[in-house]
């Protein structure tokens, strides 16, 4: 049976089938958890869980990761531990005062890691669903940051009012949507983290060709296709670092 921990709330595999309760609360005693669920998928732009509950009530959980704190409802909004190392990179890229823009924060997965392990001036940190947003909040809250700023709305009408020395745009839907806005929000040689789910043979042209697409008359410079995750059967996540001359 396959699960992971996100703080303490069990989920479990999609394919587990049926315990009974006892056998549930003694998984959750083993685990030492309050909570146990099965996550089907997660839908929509707003990228909410379709869920189950088997044990316990509360979704409500905080879950540490790189040195950070992340409040968040697992009934509400997403988690995804296979993004983990992502998060930490992005962090140590971010230079000394660099203003960053954050434009799918979600409850601030990049934008809290940026904010604990670098020195950036400001990070502006974009976010769309209202329950996301109020973990973001928390989460700035938590951390003690004081140079987060959330906003929420819609990215694509949001970047041009800000400029940045670096973009994340940690979404993977249809984040070549957003390009144009985040390319005009770059300042002169910003850089840009550009996440796609793309096909095995697409990797290495497709996300790179929407990139020089969106940037018209400005340079582009590839610095590296990184591979996060296998999204589904012949199917990467990637991420595009770029820089925008
Ligand atoms: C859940 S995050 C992706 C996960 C993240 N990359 C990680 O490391 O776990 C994507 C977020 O983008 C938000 N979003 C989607 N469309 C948006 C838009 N147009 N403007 C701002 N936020 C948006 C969603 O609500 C969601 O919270």
């Amino acid at each position: 049976m396959k699960w992971k921990c996100i703080g303490d709330i069990l989920i479990l595999d999609n394919k587990f089938d049926f315990e009974s309760e006892d056998e549930l609360a003694m998984l959750a005693k083993k685990h030492n958890v309050k909570t146990i669920m099965k996550i089907d998928h997660i839908q929509g732009t707003k990228r909410e869980p379709v869920y189950k509950i088997l044990f316990g009530r509360d979704t409500e959980t905080v879950n540490k990761e790189n040195g950070c704190l992340f409040k968040l409802d697992l009934a509400k909004v997403m988690w995804s531990k296979g993004n983990n190392n992502e998060r930490l990179r992005i962090a140590k890229l971010v230079e000394d005062d660099e203003v960053v823009m954050d434009m799918f924060a979600g409850i601030g997965y990049f934008s809290i890691p940026i904010g604990v392990h670098s020195n950036a001036k400001h990070i502006y940190s974009i976010e769309i669903n209202p329950n996301s947003y109020f973990y973001l909040n928390e989460n700035i809250k938590l951390n003690k940051l004081t140079n987060v700023t959330p906003i929420l709305g819609d990215c694509k009408d949001v970047a041009p009012k800000y400029n940045a020395d670096r973009i994340v745009m940690g979404y993977v839907k249809t984040t070549h949507h957003y390009l144009k806005a985040a390319i005009d929000s770059l300042n002169e040689g910003g850089i840009l983290h550009y996440h796609e789910t793309v096909p095995e043979k697409l990797m290495k042209t497709r996300p790179v060709e929407r990139i020089m697409s969106q940037a018209g008359s400005r340079d582009v410079e590839l610095i590296k296709i990184n591979k996060i995750k296998k999204y589904a059967p012949g199917v990467e996540h990637v991420v595009v670092d770029a820089r925008i001359n």
